[in-house]
């Protein structure tokens, strides 16, 4: 059986981050990843990573923006770690090699983007995920860290509270592995592919929520889902953030910059939430068309983009058929990234023992209802960084237990049944239904019937799911199997994120209730915890830590 201190899941840049302190702090660390680690989702982030360098910014307004930002509902001892260590964290990439882009003395480019008052972001042109992801591997190659590649993580390995390693099927042979370790830290990413339109990959499935939940960790504020305001058309792919940072506009069918209306001193670059909201406001008002709005980057210079939003070019060419040199780029709100997730203290330590989290998988929380662009590649580095040490202190005072071998019996009997069933329900149909159902429902504008019909379908579909066959029945590169595994977690995850909005009584951040349109501080100023109780989930509640900022209202 394979052994090793800690086992990181995720080869984004949380998980690389933690792996690469782990080995640091003298323990034996592996990474198992369902791709190939450069292939890992963090590779799709473009704009930029937050931190303020410069000499008249400052943490302080970064952590202002930042609390702003998460309607309030951030918490502030957690935000203000974030926002002090994050320049030592981007000094420290730089040196790793990592290939940011450059201002005319050779500093680090930053530039402006949404929700904050200062140009915070380093960028590496509109490629900073690839640029992060890929020294972190150059150094995890340096550390001879082990990796486990294209293996699928099916349970973990919990016993009395504790957390011992965890259960994979290498997807290459279709073989059973059982990996025993001390920690195990969650590093998987976003759910972004329980909705229709999402920026993102097919691999986002919420298996660390899902893996989490079922062990009996608690996830939290699964309520609030950020809608990116420039998503491609007709395939939903990013358009970064970094345009309107570059001077890009966004007009309606009538050429009007409609931000003026809902956020007149910031414009294009208000929070997430308001963008997105007043692009859907426009597009149900009438003023879009085929279900768009547009961004207009005419006026930009040609070597502008070239330099600096190269891909964004090449995206809206390839997939769109548009080059935004010289035509409107139409664009819509679409799912993109998990501001709840598994609750975690600020050393990634869930209330599991010898489970930790970080990254989008976790919820620290330092995005409360909606998270500032920028602030998630360096949510995935300070927090991978934090908890690579944590586990590592924890494993060095922890004795490697034995395996809960059970758990392997159990896992195998549930896939078994899967493989033998000759007939039933189809992968591909749940999932769509699924898909289709929360971004019908569950999407930037929320009421009590949409959830209350999205809850009930998915209950239909967690029904038809015990049913679910796959016609292949090989052992090799089965990624039937695999869609029918991650489609447990993404129901988990749909779940959750519905029982929370129904509750959630109030709008804030991106969690808007068209039925409660106001924020209501005096009964929300709270963060959701969910919790798997027998087949359904229980909700409780906590405070906000709340250290220098009561709320505020909140314009841009
Ligand atoms: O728009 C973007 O480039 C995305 C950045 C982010 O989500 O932080």
């Amino acid at each position: 059986m394979v052994a090793h201190d800690i086992i990181v899941v995720g080869a984004g840049l949380a998980g690389m981050r933690a792996a690469i302190e782990a080995v640091r702090n003298g323990v034996n660390a592996a990474v198992v990843s369902k791709v190939h680690p450069v292939r890992s989702h963090s590779v799709a982030a473009q704009g930029g990573i937050n931190a303020a360098l410069a000499a008249n910014d400052s943490w302080e307004a970064h952590f202002l923006d930042t609390v702003k930002g998460s309607d309030y509902v951030g918490d502030q001892d957690a935000i203000e770690l974030m926002c002090k260590e994050a320049s030592e964290d981007i000094f420290e990439l730089d040196s790793m090699g990592c290939l940011f882009s450059r201002d005319e003395r050779g500093y680090i480019a930053q530039r402006p983007f949404g929700g904050a008052d200062f140009p915070r972001t380093c960028y590496a042109a509109d490629r900073t995920g690839h640029a992060i992801l890929h020294t972190l591997y150059e150094q995890l190659m340096k550390y001879s860290v082990a990796m486990y590649e294209e293996w699928f993580v099916l349970s973990l390995a919990v016993e009395d509270g504790i957390c011992r390693g965890l259960i994979a099927i290498d997807i290459n042979t279709g073989k059973f592995h059982r990996l025993r370790s001390k920690a195990v830290i969650l590093s998987t990413g976003g759910y972004g592919r329980v909705y229709k339109n999402s920026t993102n990959a097919l691999i986002n499935t919420g298996d660390g929520m899902g893996l989490a939940l079922n062990s009996g960790a608690q996830l939290m504020d699964m309520e609030f889902v950020q809608f990116h305001p420039t998503t491609l058309k007709s395939t939903g792919i990013l358009i970064s953030e970094g345009a309107r940072g570059e001077g890009a506009y966004l007009i309606n069918s009538e050429g009007e910059r409609f931000m003026k209306k809902y956020a007149p001193k910031a414009m294009e670059l208000a929070s997430r939430d308001v963008v997105s909201r007043a692009e859907q406001q426009e597009i149900e008002d009438g003023r879009g068309i085929d279900g768009c709005v547009f961004l207009d980057l005419r006026h930009l210079s040609e070597s502008l983009i070239r330099e600096r939003l190269p891909q964004i070019r090449q995206l809206a060419i390839d997939f769109e058929g548009i080059d935004p040199l010289k035509e409107l780029v139409p664009i819509k709100p679409g799912a993109h990234y998990s501001m709840g997730g598994i609750k975690t203290d600020v050393w990634g330590a869930a209330n599991i023992k010898g489970m930790y989290a970080a990254g989008e998988c976790a919820c620290v929380s330092v995005h409360g209802a909606n998270r500032l662009g920028g602030n998630s590649l360096l949510d995935a580095i300070v927090f991978g960084r934090r908890a690579g040490y944590a586990a590592s202190r924890y494993a060095k005072e922890t004795v490697l237990a034995e395996f809960p071998e059970n758990i392997l019996k159990d896992t195998a009997q549930g896939v078994a049944v899967v493989m033998k069933r000759v007939n039933g329900e189809k992968v591909a149909d749940i999932r769509d239904r699924l898909a289709f159902t929360m971004s019908m429902h569950v999407g930037v504008f929320r009421d009590r019937s949409r959830l209350d019909a999205a809850l009930s379908e998915i209950k239909k579909l967690k029904e038809k799911y015990k049913n679910i066959y796959v016609e292949d029945k090989g052992e090799i590169f089965n990624t039937e199997l695999i869609a029918v595994l991650e489609l447990d977690h993404l129901l988990s995850v749909a779940e959750c994120i519905v029982i929370a909005a129904i509750n959630r009584t109030e709008s804030r951040g991106a969690h808007y209730r068209m039925d409660f349109p106001l924020r209501d501080d005096k009964n929300w100023l709270k963060h959701t915890l969910l919790l798997k109780d027998g087949g359904g989930i229980k909700l409780s509640y906590r405070d906000v830590v709340i250290t220098k900022y009561w709320s505020m209202e909140r314009k841009y």
